[in-house]
């Protein structure tokens, strides 16, 4: 998995995405909370909804679980 910076402004790396949306977030604002922030800038909010729905389809039977 290649790990990259999605939110600069909070540090916010591929990992901590993926370890929110294990945790059931959905969107980028539910990724914030997880992480204990908010959106600064608001610039990442396409990278981490994108990378939510590549987890999705990397992990179909953890979602279908729920
Ligand atoms: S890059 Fe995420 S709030 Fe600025």
């Amino acid at each position: 998995m290649e790990i990259m910076i999605h939110c600069v402004c909070n540090n916010i790396n591929t990992a901590k995405v993926d370890a929110a949306a294990a945790q059931g977030a959905e969107r980028a604002k539910d990724v914030m909370r997880a992480c204990g922030t908010k959106f600064n800038c608001g610039q990442c909010r396409v990278s981490i909804n994108e990378r939510l729905a590549q987890w999705r389809a990397l992990n179909p039977a953890l979602e279908a679980a729920e």
